[in-house]
C-alpha cells in the first residue's frame, strides 16, 4: 500500500468516520448485539450476511468475503483508490489534509469538481437575475407570482428564468472564461450542428441542490401547455437524480426534529409547503423513489408520509413507494387530499393548519392499499370478496416477519369490519389456506449470529477470535500452544506472523493485522472480529486446553499407530520402542499441560 499519508492522520480520519454511519449511507443495517447486519452491496443477496462491527471499525460479508475497514468500504463501493478514499473521508469529517500530503490526482479532480459547483451556482445566479432583474423575465415572474409565490419565496428557492434565446447563457459564461467543455459537462449547453446552444430556454428554472445546499442541476418548467412540461439537467456524476431529494438541504433539520418526512411528487408542491412553514418536505426528482433516496432519510426519520397526487399515476407511485419502503423500518402512511387536489393547490387554498390536520389523519400504508383494492372489487359477490381478500393476503404475505404479518391481519380484520364486510370465519385460518394454495413458504429474515453464520464455531475459532482482540490473550495462546496445535493452516500462519510482530516490539491492533496478513488471512480476521460474542474470558483458557489436548491426542494416536505397525514388522523392535517413548512423552506433556492450566497464572 503506497503511503501518502502520515499514520496519525489516517487514524484521525478513521476515528472521525464512524463505519456504521458511513456504510448506512448506502446499506440498510440492523443492529443485533454489537454487530450490524445488512444485505451485502458487493454481491446479490436477499438475506443479510453482510456484517459491520462499529467498535472495531470492520465490515465483513460472510457470503462473498468482501471486507475491510471504513477506507476499504469507500474504496470498493465508490471504486476509488486508497488515497482517494482517504481524501473523501477526510472531507466528510471536515479534516483538512496538509497540501504536501495530498494525492496530486485527487487535487486535480477536486479542483474540477469545485469548478463544476461554481458553474452551477453561477448559472443559478444567472437564471435568478434574469427572472428578477430583467425585462426578459417579466412573464416568468408574473407566472410564479400568479402561482401564489412571494418575492421572498422566489429568493429563498433561488428560482429563475432561462431566457427565450439560443445563447444568452453561453455568451455570458464564455465571457467569464468557462470553456465549452465545462459548460457541456455541467449540462448547460449542447453541441448543435454548427455551434453550441443553451439547453434551457424560455423556462422557469428550479435549482436542484445536494444535501449540503450546493446546486448540482436544474429543472425547467414551461409556462404554457407545451411539452415536455419539465426539462431536467441530464444526469452527470454530480447530478445523479436517484441519489438526490429535492429540497433535502432545506428540510433535513426539520425532518430529524420531527422524526417525520413528507414525500411529495412535484417541485411546486415542495416549494409551496416550505413557503407555508411545512418544512419537513422533500420530493424525489421526477423519477420514482429510489432506494438511495430512502437511505438519505433512513437515519433522519421514523415516519414517512406520502403526499402524492391521487390520480392514477400518483396512486401507482404510492404503491411503488410502499413496496420500496417495506424492508426499511419506517412507519409509512399515505395522505389523501380532498377533491384530487395536489399539495401545492391544497396548501395555497387552505393553508398550513388544514394540511397538517390531514397529515395527522393520514392512513396507514396498508389501509391505503385496502381502500385502493376495495375500489377494484365487487365485494357484494362471493367471488369478488374472495379475489379481494386474496389481494390483501398477498400484500400481508410480503412481510418478512410473522409479527408484522399478524399485525396486518388484525388491521385487515378491523378494516373489513369498518366496511361492514362479513367474511364469516377466522381470518388467520383463511390466510393459512391462502398460503397453502399458493404454496408460499416464508423465509423469515434470518437472525444472523455466530452459530448460524459460521455453521459451527470450534474451540479454535473462539480462541483465535479472542487472541486477535486482546494482546494478553494472544500472548497466552503463543505461550501455551504450538502453531501446529491448530488444525487450520490459516490460523497457524496468522499466529506465526503475529508472533514475529510482537517480538519486534509491535503491539496488537487491527491496522497491524491489516498490514501483515495476506488477503485470505485478513478475511479470516474480519470474519472473527466482526461478530458479536459474549465475553469469552472464562471459556478462553478451557478452550486453549482443549485445543492443546486435542492436538496431543492426535499426535498420540499417530505415534501409537506407528508403534503398532512396527510391532508387526520384523526387525523393527527398536523403532517400536522409540515410538512408544514418544507416546509416553506426549502423555506427560498432557499431564503437564493440564496441571499448568489448573494452577497457572492465566487461570483467572
Ligand atoms: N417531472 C419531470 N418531467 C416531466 C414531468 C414531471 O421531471 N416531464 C417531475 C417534476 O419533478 C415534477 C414532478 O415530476 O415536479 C411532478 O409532475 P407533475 O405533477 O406533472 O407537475 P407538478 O409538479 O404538479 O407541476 P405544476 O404544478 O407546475 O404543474
Ligand atoms: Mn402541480
Amino acid at each position: 500500500m503506497a503511503r501518502y499519508f502520515e499514520e496519525e492522520l489516517i487514524e484521525q480520519i478513521r476515528n472521525a468516520n464512524d463505519i456504521v454511519s458511513v456504510i448506512s449511507e448506502h446499506v440498510t443495517l440492523k443492529k443485533k448485539g454489537k454487530t450490524y447486519w445488512g444485505c451485502c452491496p458487493f454481491h446479490n443477496e436477499k438475506t443479510p450476511s453482510f456484517s459491520v462491527n462499529e467498535e472495531r471499525g470492520l465490515f465483513h460479508c460472510f457470503g462473498c468475503k468482501a471486507g475491510g475497514n471504513v477506507f476499504t468500504f469507500v474504496q470498493k463501493y465508490e471504486n476509488l483508490t486508497f488515497p482517494e478514499a482517504v481524501e473523501k473521508l477526510a472531507k466528510r469529517a471536515n479534516i483538512t489534509i496538509p497540501e504536501e500530503e495530498r494525492d496530486p490526482k485527487a487535487i486535480a479532480r477536486e479542483k474540477h469538481k469545485e469548478r463544476m459547483y461554481e458553474i452551477n451556482d453561477l448559472a443559478a445566479v444567472f437564471f435568478h437575475n434574469c427572472l428578477t432583474k430583467t425585462n426578459m423575465g417579466k412573464g416568468a415572474l408574473s407566472y410564479l407570482l400568479k402561482r401564489g409565490l412571494t418575492m421572498e419565496n422566489i429568493h429563498h428557492f433561488r428560482l429563475g428564468y432561462a431566457p427565450d434565446n439560443w445563447s444568452k447563457l453561453y455568451d455570458a459564461f464564455k465571457k467569464r472564461g468557462y470553456t465549452d467543455q465545462e459548460l457541456v459537462e455541467a449540462g448547460l449547453i449542447r453541441k448543435g450542428k454548427k455551434s453550441y446552444y443553451d439547453y434551457f430556454r424560455n423556462r422557469v428554472m428550479f435549482p436542484i441542490a445536494d444535501g449540503r445546499g450546493r446546486v448540482v442541476g436544474f429543472g425547467g418548467r414551461v409556462m404554457d401547455d407545451s411539452t415536455p412540461k419539465y426539462l431536467n439537467s441530464s444526469e452527470t456524476k454530480m447530478f445523479d437524480k436517484g441519489h438526490l431529494l429535492f429540497a433535502f438541504d432545506k428540510a433535513h433539520r426539520r425532518i430529524r426534529e420531527l422524526g417525520q418526512v413528507i414525500l411529495m411528487e412535484g417541485y411546486m408542491d415542495v416549494i409551496t409547503a416550505h413557503c407555508n412553514q411545512i418544512t419537513n418536505v422533500v420530493a424525489s426528482l421526477g423519477t420514482a423513489l429510489t432506494t438511495h433516496q430512502i437511505h438519505l432519510l433512513q437515519r433522519q426519520a421514523k415516519d414517512v408520509v406520502l403526499a402524492y397526487d391521487m390520480d392514477n399515476a400518483g396512486r401507482m407511485a404510492v404503491k411503488r413507494a410502499i413496496d420500496l419502503l417495506r424492508p426499511f423500518d419506517f412507519t409509512v402512511r399515505v395522505m389523501v387530499l380532498p377533491d384530487g387536489k395536489d399539495p401545492d393547490e391544497f396548501i395555497r387554498k387552505n393553508g398550513e393548519e388544514a394540511f397538517l390536520t390531514i397529515v395527522k389523519k393520514a392512513q396507514s400504508a396498508f389501509a391505503f392499499l385496502f381502500t385502493d383494492a376495495l375500489a377494484r372489487h365487487d365485494v357484494t359477490e362471493a367471488s369478488g370478496k374472495i379475489t379481494f381478500l386474496e389481494e390483501m393476503f398477498s400484500i400481508v404475505a410480503k412481510e418478512t416477519t410473522s409479527m408484522k404479518r399478524h399485525a396486518l391481519l388484525e388491521e385487515l380484520e378491523s378494516l373489513l369490519r369498518s366496511q361492514g364486510i362479513d367474511i364469516r370465519g377466522n381470518i388467520a385460518i383463511y390466510f393459512e389456506e391462502f398460503l397453502e394454495n399458493k404454496k408460499i413458504e416464508f423465509v423469515d429474515e434470518p437472525e444472523p449470529d455466530v452459530t448460524t453464520i459460521r455453521n459451527r464455531e470450534t474451540a479454535e475459532d473462539t480462541v483465535m477470535a479472542y487472541a486477535l482482540q486482546d494482546e494478553k490473550a494472544l500472548r497466552a495462546v503463543l505461550h501455551f500452544l504450538e502453531y501446529q496445535d491448530f488444525t487450520s493452516t490459516l490460523y497457524q500462519s496468522m499466529l506465526e506472523k503475529l508472533n514475529t510482530a510482537l517480538s519486534e516490539g509491535q503491539s496488537l491492533s487491527i491496522p497491524l493485522m491489516e498490514e501483515i496478513f495476506s488477503e485470505e488471512e485478513r478475511q479470516e480476521m474480519e470474519a472473527l472480529l466482526v461478530l458479536d460474542r459474549e465475553d469469552r474470558h472464562r471459556g478462553f483458557y478451557i478452550d486453549i486446553m482443549r485445543i492443546r489436548i486435542q492436538s496431543l491426542n492426535h499426535q498420540y494416536e499417530i505415534h501409537s499407530k506407528r508403534a503398532d505397525q512396527y510391532a508387526h514388522e520384523a526387525n523393527s523392535t527398536e523403532k517400536m520402542f522409540a515410538e512408544l517413548q514418544i507416546c509416553e512423552q506426549i502423555k506427560k506433556q498432557k499431564q503437564q499441560c493440564l496441571q499448568e492450566m489448573r494452577e497457572g497464572e492465566y487461570s483467572e
